[in-house]
């Protein structure tokens, strides 16, 4: 089985950006934690960030013989119809995640173009919302 794992932009930052709103755990530290329960799990992790829409949809449509992706689309969350449409696209099993509860902050975060498309949210709960976010993936995969 093979996970596709995404970071959207501004999220290689991790670490020092805003870290009273996203904590001190960088982008490194979350995918050799995911990379570690995948090796328990005995699924392949495939891990990527972009700053860049394009080339995160372009990442997708490479890598749609995935079996599930895992997301955390930053900022284009809330504004991309794009990144939406390659997910559904792909056709691939998705989880949107989020460090920081969404809809506890500014209006206009509380809005996600991509959830919809996906099997579900998981928000708030820093880097546990990455590993929540592939327990319910795998679980998804596992019993379909
Ligand atoms: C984020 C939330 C987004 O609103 C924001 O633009 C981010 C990070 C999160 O993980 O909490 O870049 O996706």
């Amino acid at each position: 089985m093979k996970i596709i794992v995404v970071h959207g932009p501004n999220l290689n930052l991790l670490g020092t950006r805003e870290p009273d709103v996203y904590g001190t755990v960088t982008m490194d530290e979350i995918n050799a934690t995911l990379s570690e329960r995948a090796r328990e799990e005995k699924v392949e992790l495939v891990t990527y960030q972009s700053n860049i829409e394009g080339s995160i949809i372009d990442f997708l449509h490479a890598n749609r013989d995935a079996d599930g992706l895992l997301i955390n689309p930053g900022a284009y969350t809330h504004t991309s119809i794009a990144i939406r449409d390659a997910v559904t696209a792909t056709e691939l099993p998705a989880v949107e995640v989020h460090l920081s509860n969404i809809h506890a902050r500014e209006e206009f975060r509380r809005i996600s173009y991509i959830a919809p498309v996906c099997i579900g949210q998981v928000s708030g709960f820093g880097v546990q919302s990455y590993l929540m976010g592939l327990s319910g993936l795998l679980g998804f995969l596992r019993n379909r």
